[in-house]
């Protein structure tokens, strides 16, 4: 199965956003393109908007003046559904709602031939649902494009029930066929992206409301240790509260309230107070003129201990013993069977994130999970009350001596990246395990949809596939509700590489 003829007109109905930059996308490419839109004047509007675009392309060199001219003669605003007749695909982006795209599919039906492919770009709508108005469902499909369309490589393509293998494809092929990434997923709620995404942005929340740290700390450990390009308070703040929250609400109500995906109360109450992000001048920050972001939580210079014993294999944080080296800081390496950690020569331990709390251990610090210890220009540490502030002090230090700067939090167990790292992971691994995508589409979809540093699966084969399960295993005993227990997947994932690395 190929990818659509460019010859082949393709119509885009609804023409907001989403339709016009999906629009700009197959006409770029080069199909002849219609434009629809129910409310009158928006399709010929639309067809004004992407003809700037391609002038600005001109402008940048990144189209001629010949493309675009050949371009805009392609374009065609209609202003009837009937004016679509004889399209090869027709990609719907209109009003989120079940109803409204149910009745103009079915309409759709009575005008493009038979073997015109259907496609929603619905973001939250089951399209298994959508589809079950058609008489033919077969060649119905989700083509998910991510905003802005022509500028983001991902498009999710997403298979309902009744989609046909041939018609699921040949979506497939025509999205690669027009420059893009396409991954293959099945009609899940979220489908890949905004279902593994959940915890990035749950996990925080939950951090900031159990008052471990404030939003900006939070933010920068996630960007300075985590590699993530914004943290998720930032995000959220530019996507709208509104939006973000309807996103998790919507993956919540269609997993039958599944506790993994349970709301945020912080995030409730900001929506409540309609301080929804840059939109509105406010949301987690004050965007208003001005406005001075506030400063992420950084510990004053301590002295550096002179030496710390490391016991045991610090496993993702073995990367420490080189940069604590090359500190000037002489490392003593003990073999110890019975746990991993840094003790330091007043006698504290600084353990990596695990999961558990502190508070059963005396005079232990946490530091966080980072990506890559060496590239890392933040650490986090958490301590237990009964942590005697010399050992805060010389872990504080160490980690100041390797460049890092560092953010003392509250006992929040799992940290930060730690426990927001662990919960992608188990999300990831479940869904490639319930079939909703490969592997690798997972990865790649994580990686363009949302710019993660890593695929979590990638992520997971780093830390070593036990890592995120023993991690949520322990975050589970401290919660209990059920949130952090590990999938079966993960279990699974954990013990098939253990059996493969031979440890029993
Ligand atoms: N905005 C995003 O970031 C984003 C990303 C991915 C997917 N989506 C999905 O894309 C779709 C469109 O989102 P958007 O942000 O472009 O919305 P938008 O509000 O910018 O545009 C929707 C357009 O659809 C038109 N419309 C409404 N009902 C119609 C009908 N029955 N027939 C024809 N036209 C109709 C409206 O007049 C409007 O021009 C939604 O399903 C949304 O979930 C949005």
């Amino acid at each position: 199965m190929t990818a659509l003829d460019l010859s082949s007109p393709v119509a885009v109905v609804g023409t907001g956003t989403m339709g016009q930059g999906i629009a700009q996308v197959a006409l770029v490419a080069g199909h002849p393109v219609r434009l629809y839109d129910a409310a009158p004047g928006r399709a010929r509007q639309a067809a004004d908007a992407i003809g700037a675009r391609l002038d600005r392309l001109v402008e940048k060199e990144r189209l001629t003046a010949d493309e675009r001219d050949a371009a805009r003669a392609r374009l065609r605003p209609v202003d009837e559904l009937t004016g679509l007749a004889g399209c090869a695909l027709v990609v719907e982006a209109v009003l989120e709602r079940l109803d409204v795209k149910q009745e103009l599919f079915r309409a759709l039906e009575d005008v493009v031939p038979d073997d015109c492919l259907l496609a929603t770009n619905t973001s939250s709508l089951s399209v298994t649902a959508i589809g079950g108005a058609l008489r033919a469902p077969g060649r119905f499909v989700g083509l998910h494009f991510f905003n802005p369309a022509p500028l983001l490589p991902l498009v999710e393509v997403v298979s309902g029930f009744a989609t046909d293998v041939t018609s699921a494809t040949r979506a497939y092929e025509t999205a690669r066929a027009w420059g893009k990434t396409p991954v293959a997923c099945a009609d899940t709620p979220g489908f890949i992206v905004n279902r593994v995404a959940r915890p990035f942005y749950a996990e925080a929340f939950a951090v900031y409301e159990s008052q471990g740290a404030d939003p900006a700390t939070v933010d920068a450990v996630l960007r300075e240790s985590g590699g993530f390009r914004m943290g998720p308070f930032e995000l959220t703040d530019l996507i709208g509260q509104d939006v973000n929250e309807s996103v998790t609400h919507s993956v919540w109500r269609s997993f039958f309230q599944d506790v993994r995906f349970t709301p945020s109360l912080a995030q409730r109450r900001l929506v409540e107070s309609g301080r929804l992000g840059r939109k509105t001048g406010h949301g987690w920050y004050d965007h208003g003129e001005g406005a001075e972001r506030p400063e992420p939580h950084t510990a004053e210079p301590a002295e550096p201990p002179a030496y710390v014993v490391a016991e045991g294999d610090l496993g993702p944080a073995s990367e420490l013993l080189a940069l604590i080296r090359e500190a000037g800081i002489e490392v003593r390496e003990e073999d110890e069977d019975n746990g991993t950690r840094l003790v330091l020569p007043g006698g504290g331990q600084l353990v990596l994130a695990d999961g558990q709390t502190s508070v059963e251990f005396r005079d232990v610090v946490y530091f966080d999970l980072a990506l890559d210890y060496r590239g890392a220009t933040r650490i986090a540490l958490s301590h237990a009350r009964n942590t005697s502030p010399a050992t805060v002090a010389e872990a504080t230090g160490l980690f100041q001596a390797l460049g890092k700067k560092v953010s003392v939090i509250g006992d929040v167990p799992g940290m930060i990246v730690a426990r927001t790292v662990a919960r992608i992971i188990d999300l990831a691994v479940d869904a490639v395990a319930k079939g909703v995508a490969t592997e690798e589409d997972v990865d790649t979809a994580m990686r363009l949809g949302v710019n993660y540093p890593l695929g979590p699966l990638e992520w997971s084969r780093r830390l070593g596939s036990g890592w995120a399960c023993s991690v949520l295993d322990n975050l589970h005993q401290c919660d209990q509700s059920g949130r952090y227990a590990p999938s079966l997947a993960l279990y699974r994932h954990a013990y098939a590489s253990d059996r493969r690395e031979g440890t029993s």
